[in-house]
C-alpha cells in the first residue's frame, strides 16, 4: 500500500485534501490522473446500467433532500456506529472494531491501555447535519445524504411513468454521499467524503430473491470483465447480525486488498421497506399498478451500490506490479484495463530531427479527437516508456525513421512490452478495438 499510496502522489492521481495546510483526515483529492481514472470508471458503470440494456433509466437527484426523507428511512434512528472514548488520551474508537485498532498516543497498546480504560460505547449518528438558510435553528436542519438511493425512491413514479417503464425496472445514479466515519482510513478505501454509483432495481413481491442473485452475478462478472482476479474476488452474504435495517438478504462482492478482504461492492433485497415508509412519512401512494396482471403492489426493491473511489483503489491495487524485466533492469507497471486508463496512448517522436516531431504531433492532435493522449520528446525513448508504465498508459506510439518512408509506427503494448507496426491510418481504429470493454 505504502509504494502505491507514493505512486499516487507521484503521478498526480490522488492527493489528500488541503494538503498544505496538513490535510483534512478522509477526503481525498484526485489528480489529473486520477480524475480521468474514476470518470472512465463511472461512465463505464453508467452505460452498462443505462445504455446497454434498456430496463434502466438515469437519475441526479438533489444531495440535500427534505429531512423528513432520513426519519422515514431509518437513518435517524439507526444509521449509528457505536462509539467509545478513552478516559485517558481521549482517543475515540468503533466499539465493534477494538480488536483492530491502536491508541493514537501509545501505538503500541490496544484502545484504553494507554491509562484509566474505556468509557461506556454510545450511538454516534454518521450523517453531516447542516442548516437550510441563514438562521441555525433546529427547523431548519438538514443532512448530506449518506446514500443516492433515496433519491432515486422519492423519485420512483417521477421517473416511471414518462420514461414508460414497466416493472421489472430500474433506476441508476452517481453522485456524492458524505459520512462522519469514526474510523475512516486506508487510503481512499472508507474517507467521509466518497462517490456512489446505485442502482436499485424494482420488482414484483415473491421475484425478488430470483433478481437479487442474478444482479449478485452480473455484478461479480461485470469485476472480472474489468480485470479484477477472479482470485482476488469472493461473496461475503450478510448474516443477520450484520443485515442493514432495511435489507432482507445482502451480499458483499469482496477483494483482497493488502490490508485484507473487504467490500467493494453491496448487494441487498431492500423488500418494500422504503418505499412504505416514504408512503407512511409523505402520505403519498407510491404504488405500481401492473395494466396485463391488474394487481397493484408496492415493489421489492433490489440495491447494487458500488463506490467510485473504493473501485478506483481496487483498480489500482489490483493493476499494480513491480517487475524485473531483465536482471537488473526493474519496472513498475499499472496494468489497468485499457478502457479505464487515464491515458490511451503517449505518442513520441524517436529524436527531435528529421522531421519525426512534426509528424508525432499530427498523430498526437488527430488521435486526441477520440482519446486522451500524452505527448512525450523528452528523454530515452525507454525511459519514456518506463514513466508511462507507471502512468497505466497501455499504448505508446514511436515516430522512428521507418516512419518517413512507410508511413507506420511503433506501437508498444504495456504489459507484454511486445512491439507492433501499425499504419498510421489505422492507428485510431486500432486503439479503439485494443481499448474496448467485453462486456459480460
Ligand atoms: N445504499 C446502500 C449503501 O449506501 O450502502
Amino acid at each position: 500500500m505504502d509504494a502505491l499510496v507514493s505512486l499516487a502522489k507521484r503521478r498526480g492521481y490522488i492527493f489528500q485534501s488541503s494538503e498544505i495546510y496538513g490535510g483534512m483526515n478522509a477526503c481525498w483529492d484526485y489528480g489529473p490522473l486520477g480524475v480521468e481514472l474514476k470518470n472512465n470508471l463511472k461512465r463505464l458503470w453508467w452505460q452498462t446500467m443505462t445504455q446497454w440494456r434498456d430496463d434502466i433509466e438515469g437519475l441526479d437527484a438533489a444531495i440535500l433532500m427534505h429531512p423528513k426523507v432520513w426519519e422515514a428511512s431509518g437513518h435517524v434512528e439507526n444509521f449509528t456506529d457505536p462509539l467509545v472514548d478513552c478516559k485517558t488520551c481521549k482517543g475515540r474508537f468503533r466499539a465493534d472494531q477494538l480488536d483492530q485498532a491502536r491508541c493514537p498516543q501509545k501505538p503500541s497498546k490496544s484502545p484504553g491501555q494507554c491509562g484509566g480504560g474505556l468509557m461506556e460505547p454510545r450511538k454516534f449518528n454518521l450523517m453531516f447535519k447542516t442548516h437550510i438558510g441563514p438562521v441555525e435553528d433546529a427547523g431548519a436542519v438538514c443532512y448530506l445524504r449518506p446514500e443516492t438511493a433515496q433519491g432515486i425512491y422519492v423519485n420512483f413514479l417521477n421517473v416511471q411513468a414518462p420514461a414508460r417503464q414497466k416493472i421489472p425496472f430500474g433506476i441508476a445514479q452517481i453522485g456524492k454521499a458524505f459520512r462522519n466515519e469514526i474510523s475512516p482510513g486506508n487510503f481512499i478505501f472508507r474517507s467521509r467524503e466518497f462517490e456512489q454509483m446505485e442502482m436499485q432495481f424494482f420488482v414484483k413481491p415473491g421475484t425478488d430473491m430470483e433478481w437479487f442473485e442474478r444482479w449478485r452475478d452480473a455484478r461479480i462478472d461485470w469485476h472480472k470483465a474489468l480485470g479484477l482476479s477472479a482470485d482476488r474476488l469472493r461473496f461475503h452474504p450478510h448474516g443477520p447480525q450484520e443485515l442493514a435495517h432495511y435489507a432482507k438478504a445482502a451480499v458483499d462482492i469482496e477483494f483482497k486488498f493488502p490490508f485484507g478482504w473487504q467490500e467493494i461492492e453491496g448487494i441487498h433485497d431492500r423488500t418494500d421497506f422504503d418505499l412504505k415508509r416514504h408512503m407512511e412519512y409523505s402520505g403519498k401512494d407510491l404504488s405500481y399498478f401492473d395494466d396485463a396482471a391488474k394487481e397493484r403492489f408496492v415493489p421489492y426493491i433490489i440495491e447494487t451500490s458500488v463506490g467510485a473511489d473504493r473501485l478506483a483503489l481496487t483498480a489500482l491495487v489490483n493493476s499494480y506490479a513491480e517487475e524485473e524485466v531483465k536482471p537488473g533492469d526493474k519496472r513498475t507497471v499499472l496494468r489497468l484495463h485499457p478502457t479505464i486508463a487515464p491515458i490511451k496512448a503517449a505518442v513520441f517522436p524517436l529524436v527531435n530531427r528529421d522531421g519525426m516531431p512534426e509528424i508525432a504531433q499530427k498523430i498526437a492532435a488527430d488521435l486526441r479527437k477520440r482519446f486522451k493522449i500524452f505527448y512525450d520528446d523528452t528523454g530515452a525513448v525507454g525511459r519514456r516508456y518506463r514513466r508511462m508504465d507507471e502512468a497505466g498508459t497501455p499504448f505508446c506510439v514511436t515516430v522512428d525513421s521507418d516512419t518517413l518512408k512507410d508511413q507506420t509506427v511503433t506501437v508498444r503494448e504495456r504489459d507484454s512490452m511486445q512491439q507492433i507496426r501499425v499504419p498510421i491510418a489505422g492507428l485510431a481504429d486500432h486503439l479503439e478495438k485494443a481499448c474496448a470493454f467485453e462486456a459480460p
